[in-house]
């Protein structure tokens, strides 16, 4: 795979899971990263875990104002930026009839406003580099799947956004596009991993017999962001063992 040296890369979420196996395998690659995330302990960890070429800045992203003071202290700390990695999100399982209105608003802030609002502040700077960005959508995207209809229908906004926003940002260069995991391992997913029949029932309907590992999804998200893939935008790739074909 392409070498990042020189490249900065942006990783909401990246404390953890499968933002903390994107930057790790961004930063063997050369690049310099940036990762976010809430709670500032799980941050300073990784990044002392990630080594000299990571840094972090803590924030919500869900909060208004916060997607553009990420974008100023990552150029700030580091002068350019390469690849936006919209990783950070958040679901709950569960009936319509048992999700208030506070859960409903806290997804899509996290999952649909905030990679908006991330974009659109990135766009300056990714269109100094020709950037690239990835938004981590999911196969419960376009799945049919019980009980989780706000976080599924938020994945399914990130993945027409991506469509939509290559058209608009493919003009000045920008690539736009998404990976959307399968079932992964990682704290995202206690709930599914603690329930045997659900697990079992994912695993038999997985064309390659496993769940998948954060750094599955770190390959794609590197693959999507070479420049080999320059001619590729737009678009969202499955990156789930085969489940959903
Ligand atoms: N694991 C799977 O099976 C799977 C499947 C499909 C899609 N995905 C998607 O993959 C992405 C990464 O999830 P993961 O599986 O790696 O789980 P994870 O380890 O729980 O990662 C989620 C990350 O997002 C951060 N985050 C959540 N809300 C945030 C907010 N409001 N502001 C800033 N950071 C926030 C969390 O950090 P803090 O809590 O410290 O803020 C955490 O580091 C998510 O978008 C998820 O929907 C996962």
């Amino acid at each position: 795979m392409e070498n990042f040296e020189n490249n900065v890369v942006l990783i909401t979420g990246g404390g953890t899971g499968i933002g903390k196996a994107t930057a790790s395998a961004f930063i063997a690659k050369g690049a310099k990263v940036v990762i976010t995330g809430r709670r500032q302990s799980v941050l300073e960890e990784t990044t002392q875990e990630l080594g000299a070429q990571a840094h972090f800045v803590a924030g919500d992203v869900s909060k208004k104002g916060e997607p553009a003071r990420i974008i100023e202290e990552t150029i700030r700390k580091f002068g350019r930026l390469d690849v936006l990695v919209n990783n950070a999100g958040t679901g709950n399982m569960g009936p319509l009839s048992e999700i208030s209105d506070e859960e409903i608003e806290g997804i899509y802030r996290t999952n649909v406003f905030a990679p908006l609002a991330l974009i659109r502040e990135a766009t300056p700077h990714l269109a100094n580099s020709k950037g690239a960005i990835i938004n981590i959508s999911s196969v419960a995207a376009r799945g049919i799947m019980p009980g989780v209809v706000a976080y599924a229908s938020s994945k399914a906004a990130v993945d027409h956004a991506t469509r939509l926003l290559a058209a608009e940002l493919g003009l000045i260069g920008i690539r736009v596009n998404a990976v959307a995991p399968g079932l992964t391992d990682t704290d995202i997913t206690t709930d599914v991993k603690s329930n045997e029949e659900m697990l079992g029932m994912i695993i038999a309907q997985t064309p390659m017999g496993r769940l998948g590992e954060p750094k599955d999804i770190a390959n794609a998200v590197l693959l999507l962001s070479d420049s080999r893939a320059g001619w590729i935008t737009g678009q969202s790739v499955q990156a789930g063992g085969g489940f959903l074909l």
